[in-house]
C-alpha cells in the first residue's frame, strides 16, 4: 500500500524524517507531502503517534490529467469496494493548484459521480452521500496536470490538538511549532526558552516531543471506520504507543509572554494537556529577560509578533531590541525564529549579534513565512 502524509510546503523533510523515524520506511518528498510504502500498520502508527504531519491518506491513484474528462475517467477507473463498505456514507473533498478552466468543486463533482458509477458497476449498490458527517472522506488533489486521489485516513487535521483551551489570535500551528521544535536541534536533556510564548504551542510541542507523546491517541480517527482496518490493531498500537510515552520525565522547558491573558490561555492548555510540570508559563516582557530566567537556556525558539498581525508601529526597532535582550540573557543558546518580514529580521538578527546558519521559507496558507536558526 502507498499512503501519503501532508503537511505544510517547506517542511516536507521534517515530516519525512519523522515518518522514517517512526516507521522505518524511505519516504518520497512532493510538495507539502511525503509518500511511503508501508502497511495498515503502519498507517495507523502515523496517525496516532505522528507529532509534524497533518493528515494521512491512503493513495488510490497517482496520474496526469488535463482536463476534468480526465479527472472523471480517471476516478471512474478505480475500485471503491475495497475502501467503502455498503451501506456507508461518503464525501469527496477537492483542492486545486495552478491553472485550470475549472474549479476545485467541479473536481469534487466530477469524482464525486464517479464514484457513485463505479460502485454500482461493481456491487450494484448506489452509494448515499454526506457531505457533513461521511463514513469515508475520498480527498483528491489536482496540482497543475498531477492529479492524486486518496482516502483519508485522520478525519480532522491532527494540528489540532486535543490540549488547546483558548484563544490567541496569532496561534501557531502545532505541527509547524513542532517541527520548529526539531528544527533547533534541541534534545530533552537541554533547556528550551519561548519568550514569546503566546498560548504556549511551541513549549508545548517541546513537551509532546521531548515526552514521546502520541497527539493521535487523544482524539477519535477516521481509519476506525475504515473496512481495512481491524478494530484490534488500532487496539494494540494504541497500547504499545501509550507504554512508550514518557510521561514523567523532568524536562526545563519555558515560556514567557508579555501578555497576561497570552499566558493564562497557555497555562490552561498546559492542565488540559495533562503534561503537567513539563513546561513553566509566566508572564514577561522580552526586555526583562535576563531577570525572569532562573537557569541557564540552550535553545530558544520563538514567532516574534508578526508585524501586520500584531499592529507593531516599529517592526525594525522592535526586533533588534528584543533581539538583543535575548542574546543578553542567554548568550550560548541558538535561536530559532519564525518570521515573515525576511529582510528586517535577518538585518534585526545580524544587529543584535547573531549569525546566521540556516534558513527555509514555508507556506503558512497564504502567508509566506521564514524559519532561521541564528547562533
Ligand atoms: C506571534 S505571537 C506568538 C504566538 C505563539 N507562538 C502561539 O502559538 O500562540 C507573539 C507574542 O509575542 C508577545 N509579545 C509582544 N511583545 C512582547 C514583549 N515585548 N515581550 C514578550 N512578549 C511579547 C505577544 O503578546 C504575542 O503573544
Amino acid at each position: 500500500m502507498i499512503f501519503f502524509g501532508t503537511t505544510f510546503s517547506g517542511l516536507e523533510d521534517v515530516a519525512a524524517a519523522e515518518v522514517s523515524g517512526l516507521l522505518g520506511v524511505e519516504p518520497e518528498r512532493d510538495v507539502a507531502k511525503v509518500f511511503f510504502k508501508g502497511s495498515v500498520k503502519d498507517c495507523i502508527t502515523l496517525n496516532l503517534a505522528g507529532q509534524t504531519v497533518n493528515r494521512v491518506f491512503l493513495l488510490l491513484l497517482r496520474d496526469k490529467a488535463e482536463s476534468l474528462g480526465d479527472v472523471e475517467r480517471l476516478a471512474g477507473s478505480l475500485d471503491y469496494t475495497e475502501v467503502i463498505e455498503r451501506g456507508q456514507s461518503f464525501a469527496v473533498r477537492a483542492d486545486r493548484i495552478g491553472s485550470h478552466p475549472f474549479t476545485s468543486l467541479d473536481i469534487a463533482a466530477a469524482v464525486g459521480k464517479a464514484v457513485i458509477d463505479s460502485y454500482a458497476a461493481a456491487s450494484g449498490v448506489r452509494l448515499k452521500v454526506n457531505l457533513r458527517e461521511p463514513d469515508v472522506e475520498i480527498y483528491c488533489i489536482l496540482r497543475n496536470e498531477e492529479f492524486l486521489v486518496g482516502v483519508n485516513t485522520t478525519g480532522e487535521s491532527l494540528h489540532r490538538r486535543w490540549y488547546r483551551a483558548g484563544y490567541h489570535r496569532a496561534a501557531l500551528s502545532p505541527t509547524v511549532a513542532n517541527s520548529m521544535v526539531r528544527l533547533s536541534g534541541w534534545k530533552r536533556s537541554q533547556s528550551l526558552l519561548d519568550p514569546f510564548c503566546g498560548s504556549g504551542t511551541i513549549p508545548l510541542e517541546a513537551a509532546i516531543h521531548g515526552l514521546c507523546i502520541s497527539p493521535g491517541l487523544r482524539r477519535t480517527l477516521a481509519l476506525e471506520k475504515l473496512v481495512f482496518v481491524e478494530p484490534e490493531e488500532v487496539e494494540n498500537i494504541r497500547e504499545t504507543l501509550w507504554r512508550r510515552e514518557r510521561r514523567d520525565e523532568k524536562l526545563t522547558i519555558m515560556g514567557f509572554d508579555a501578555s497576561p491573558h497570552a499566558v493564562a490561555v497557555a497555562k490552561s492548555s498546559l492542565s488540559s494537556s495533562g503534561l503537567g510540570e513539563a513546561v513553566r508559563f509566566a508572564v514577561g516582557d522580552v526586555y526583562a529577560l535576563d531577570r525572569l530566567l532562573t537557569s541557564n537556556v540552550d535553545r530558544v525558539v520563538c514567532n516574534p509578533p508578526f508585524g501586520l498581525r500584531m499592529r507593531l508601529r516599529q517592526p525594525e526597532r522592535f526586533y533588534v531590541e528584543a533581539f538583543k535582550a535575548v542574546k543578553n540573557a542567554c548568550p550560548e543558546a541558538s535561536l530559532t525564529v519564525l518570521f515573515s518580514k525576511q529582510a528586517v529580521v535577518l538585518r534585526a538578527l545580524e544587529t543584535a549579534g547573531y549569525s546566521v546558519l540556516s534558513m527555509r521559507k514555508i507556506l503558512l496558507g497564504p502567508i509566506t513565512a521564514y524559519i532561521a536558526t541564528s547562533v
